[in-house]
């Protein structure tokens, strides 16, 4: 049976567009019960700048205040060296350097141009020393401000960061404008670059495909996805930004198409309906209106 890593992103990619403030205790208790429903890979937050990301403003108090359970790897975006040092700082485990394909999504995202981001990213590979970088590759299926990205020049990125010493790469698609096919083609140029381990799928439900595409990159040999409960958030500097896949439904795919992820549905039901409480967000999950499949309770039997 193959297994898939599902990294939670509720605390990071859910939370960054909400505009309810969720007070650190709350993220707290949801960052500690995720190990218990089996997640072992968590981001924890992002050391961005507050004034663009407002509701993460408590990322250094979050990260010192989560007990950390030694099975989990804790990840935690940054956009920058600033990002990286306060990231470093507060013992994340991973690195995760954002930036965007392309050029008008980088400029209203981060406020630098691609290659100032590559410059960041020099900069922050030499200040991590030992601690892996993982590079999210935003906007790489499309771009909300000038349409199509073209799949050579994701390629060349990826590339370019891979001898530049990053360990591993996510394919963002920030808006929902993949499709299966484009996933199938960049998962597998990723795969023949990075390697099982080093390539993660990252995809919105903007247009209803995000688990589609979840599933043609599973095809293709990937197995590395990011969810996040109740199906929250999206980039704030991306119009028309919607949910992430949603981490109950993805789980649920994978499990009744026989592929291991070691979620327990049964523990992120009741941690979903508890960031829509804390959000005021509806939950996106199919599994959360429907319920699991027939063949999901089969098999619990
Ligand atoms: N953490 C905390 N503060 C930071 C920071 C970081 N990583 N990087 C910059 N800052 C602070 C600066 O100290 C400065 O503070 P001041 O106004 O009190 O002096 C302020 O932010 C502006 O700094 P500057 O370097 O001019 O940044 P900017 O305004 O051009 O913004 C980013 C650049 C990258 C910091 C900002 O655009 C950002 O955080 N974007 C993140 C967007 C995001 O997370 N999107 C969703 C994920 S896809
Ligand atoms: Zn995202």
């Amino acid at each position: 049976m193959s297994t898939v890593l599902i990294t939670d992103v509720t605390l990071r990619d859910g939370l960054q567009i909400v505009p309810r403030w969720v007070p650190t205790p709350d993220k707290l208790r949801i960052a500690q019960a995720l190990p218990g429903c089996g997640v072992r890979k968590i981001e924890l937050t992002s050391f961005t700048s507050p004034k663009a990301i407002p509701s993460l403003a408590d990322a250094d108090e979050l990260a010192s205040l989560t007990e950390r359970d030694p099975l989990v790897c804790y990840t935690a975006l940054v956009p920058n060296l600033r990002g990286a040092q306060r990231a470093l700082a507060a013992r994340i485990d991973e690195l995760n350097f954002v930036f965007s394909a392309s050029e008008a999504h980088n400029q209203a995202n981060l406020r630098m141009s691609i290659s100032q981001s590559l410059a960041q990213l020099e900069q922050v590979l030499s200040a991590a020393g030992d601690t892996p970088v993982n590079v999210s590759l935003s906007t790489a299926f499309g771009c909300p401000f000038t349409g199509a990205v073209a799949p050579t020049h994701v390629i060349k990125l990826m590339q370019q960061v891979q001898r530049m010493g990053a360990s591993s790469v996510s394919l963002c698609d920030t808006t929902g404008m993949a499709s299966p096919a484009d996933v199938e083609r960049l998962t597998q140029a990723a795969l023949a670059l990075y390697g099982e381990q080093g390539v993660t799928g990252h995809f919105h439900d903007t247009r209803g495909l995000a688990l589609a595409n979840a599933w043609a990159a599973y095809r293709e040999g990937g197995r590395r996805f990011d969810a996040a409960l109740a199906g929250l958030g999206g980039c704030p500097y991306a119009p028309g930004a919607s949910g992430n896949a949603s981490l109950e439904d993805m789980a649920h795919m994978f499990q009744i198409s026989g592929v291991e992820t070691g979620l327990s549905l049964e523990g992120l039901q009741p941690l979903a309906e508890e960031i829509a409480a804390l959000t005021q967000e509806p939950i996106q999950s199919r599994l959360h209106k429907a319920g699991p499949a027939y063949a999901l309770k089969v098999c619990q039997a």
